[in-house]
């Protein structure tokens, strides 16, 4: 139907010199992931037929992140308006509706850009549905100016007489446009206002004049917040991880203490995950059913089987695969490892490079040495093993299944299944020694 037809123009042109970074604004991370691939994910779910982001020059990183949706360049910033304008060649055979959203603005729903649109192919046929919102300091946002007939204009803050100032009604920068009008509005704007610049804003008082009806739809504050600065980078943050939190619930995992537990956008949980307080997620991390987080541990690029016991102060780092029922204790370290079912590394542990075979047991202070200063090797311990505490494997290394290691051993050559391997000094015993000792030095002592 080509009622329903959608374009969506992403404007993500500006540095943000407010960040004062060397990356574009709209790269810096959110849960992990740039916040505008947040916004492309959004704006991917409405099906659109066409979507086209206006970034700045030297921005190629942002166009690899949005790839393979197409970037245009604009070269010089001259305002929302002209940003769009930059869009114009890519959709030119385009007559749908217009979506206009901006990549600093990426917490938007869904359900709100469903909302506008419904508005804008409402009966009313409004030229342009602007999405306004009553944030709680309205400060320099534009302001909407509402009459009886619905939206009449958006003025911008520097514009603004104190009359419109005092407007609580602020416009969030994102707008549906009637794709058939959308070009000659955009090429009638002019640039003689307060900053100089081509606004967007302006379209709405144009289609006014020409006849047109206008109209806006409320949204959220939360949804709104543009990012301009670190300050509302980590207010979004905030925003997002409750959201995150807030769904990791709703699936069925308990938070014991929520405002301390961080996830990553991609953070899966199974059913009755029970996580104590400030644990965080990095990116990757698969967690099973019936696990237990205890307080203090850090995640990354991991999987976890069900029913696994983790923590306190656990660090598992990429590649770290911990199979069913296994136990990874209080700091332990994992990298790039499979712990395999049943496994046990309880306390003070760095397993990197290594299989532990399933049931075995690597006691407290066990390292694998598993780097020589160029390259890294394998450690294997097999199912059943056990390894005494404060026993250093230097890799590459096999430790067959059901072998014992003694308690202190460096380990330099493979150890068969079922043996005992024993690698450490041998214990002497001198009989009265401590005694003698003591005495001579009493002695001395004595005589000053
Ligand atoms: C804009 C709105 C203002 C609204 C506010 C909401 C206009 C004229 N004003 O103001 O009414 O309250 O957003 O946050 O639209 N951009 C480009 N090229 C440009 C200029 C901007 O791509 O030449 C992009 C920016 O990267 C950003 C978005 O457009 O993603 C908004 O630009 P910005 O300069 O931040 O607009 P505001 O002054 O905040
Ligand atoms: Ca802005």
């Amino acid at each position: 139907m080509p009622a329903s037809r959608l374009a969506v123009i992403v404007l993500a042109a500006g540095m943000g010199t407010r960040m004062k970074s060397d990356l574009p604004k709209v790269m810096h991370p959110l849960a992990g992931r740039p916040m505008i691939r947040h916004l492309m994910e959004t704006v991917e779910s409405l099906s659109p037929q066409e979507v086209v982001v206006v970034v700045g020059p030297g921005m190629d990183c942002v166009s690899e992140e949005v790839s393979p949706v197409r970037t245009v360049v604009q070269t010089d910033r001259l305002g929302t308006g002209h940003a769009v304008r930059q869009a114009r060649e890519a959709l030119a055979e385009f007559d749908g509706d217009v979506l206009v959203v901006f990549g600093d603005t990426p917490l938007i729903t869904r359900e709100t850009l469903t909302r506008m649109l419904a508005e804008r192919r409402s009966v009313k046929n409004p030229a342009v549905v602007v999405l306004g919102f009553k944030p709680a300091d309205p400060g320099h946002y534009g302001r909407l100016v509402v009459g009886a007939e619905g939206l009449k204009a958006i003025v911008e803050w520097k514009d603004a007489n104190d009359e419109q100032r005092g407007i609580p009604l602020c416009n969030s920068g994102v707008m549906a446009i009637d794709g058939k009008r959308l070009w000659p509005l955009v090429e009638r704007l002019s640039n003689a206002n307060a900053k100089g610049e081509y606004y967007l804003t302006d379209v709405v008082a144009l289609a006014r004049g020409d006849g047109a009806s206008c109209s806006f739809v409320l949204g959220e504050a939360e949804e709104l917040l543009g990012v301009n600065s670190r300050q509302e980078l980590a207010g979004a943050e905030a925003i997002v991880q409750r959201r995150l939190r807030q769904a990791a619930m709703e699936g069925g995992t308990t938070l014991i203490a929520p405002d301390s537990v961080w996830f990553s956008w991609d953070t899966r949980l199974g059913r009755d995950v029970t996580i104590w307080p400030h644990v965080v997620f990095g990116r990757g991390v698969v967690i099973g059913d019936g696990v237990t987080i205890k307080g203090f541990c850090h995640f990354e690029g991991c999987t976890i089987g069900d029913c696994v016991e983790l923590g306190p102060f656990a660090r598992l780092r990429p590649g770290a695969e911990i199979g069913d029922d296994a136990h990874i204790g209080n700091f332990v370290e994992v990298k790039k490892s499979s712990v395999e079912k049943g496994a046990k590394i309880n306390h003070l542990a760095y397993v990197g490079d290594a299989r532990v075979g399933a049931g075995a047991n690597v006691g407290a202070g066990t390292i694998t040495c598993n780097y020589d200063g160029f390259d890294k090797s394998f450690t294997d311990i097999g199912a059943g093993a056990f390894i005494g505490s404060n026993s250093s494997l230097v890799a590459p290394i096999k430790v067959g299944d059901g072998a014992i290691v003694g308690a202190g051993s460096v380990v330099t050559r493979d150890v068969s299944s079922g043996a005992l391997a024993v690698a450490r000094g041998n214990q002497m015993e001198l009989a009265g020694w401590a005694d003698r000792f003591r005495d001579r030095k009493k002695a001395a002592k004595a005589k000053g």
